[in-house]
């Protein structure tokens, strides 16, 4: 049966599951912004501080392995400078979230601005970068996942994540 390489799981597919899952976060984050309930304050600041750690994360294996090896096999590179630069722009608003003291009206915009930003980086991601990586040649793809979940994992572990 002839299967298609681009159906096997590869580095493209692993950070894409990143995206959902966070994406997925978002939303129980926005969710629990219309509850009243005392709980939902603890609550919110524990999935923003999850949020922010799987962000952190993400974008690490990105930039260090990804990102450069596709700098490598493509042309035109200004949407890696780009996304780049969004993933700075990103940090600082991680920063601002993981010192913030109260979790306040404030603290709920500066999530669900980084739900929307993320959002808006990751559909660059997902049909531009992604379409050039698959589309280049001499970049292995599948074997490149195995190295970004053993980063991720390593990274999970130096910041203590449960999961
Ligand atoms: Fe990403
Ligand atoms: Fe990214």
């Amino acid at each position: 049966m002839p299967t298609s390489r681009r159906a096997e799981p590869d580095a493209c597919s692993l950070l894409d599951a990143d995206h959902r899952n966070v994406k997925k976060m978002f939303k129980e984050y926005e969710e629990l912004t219309h509850s009243r309930a005392a709980s939902a304050q603890q609550k919110k600041r524990e999935l923003a501080n999850e949020i922010c750690m799987e962000l952190t994360v993400h974008a690490q294996i990105e930039e260090e392995i990804f990102y450069p090896a596709l700098r490598e096999a493509i042309k035109e590179t200004d949407l890696l400078d780009e996304a780049e630069v969004e993933h700075a722009s990103a940090k600082d608003l991680i920063a601002q979230i993981q010192e913030a003291t109260e979790v306040d009206d404030k603290f709920d915009a500066k999530v669900i601005v980084l739900g929307e930003y993320i959002d808006h980086h990751v559909k660059e991601e997902r049909n531009e970068i992604f379409v050039k990586a698959r589309a280049a040649r001499g970049l292995d793809l599948v074997a490149m996942r195995e190295q970004l979940a053993a980063r991720k994992e390593e990274l999970m572990e130096e910041l203590g994540a449960t999961a």
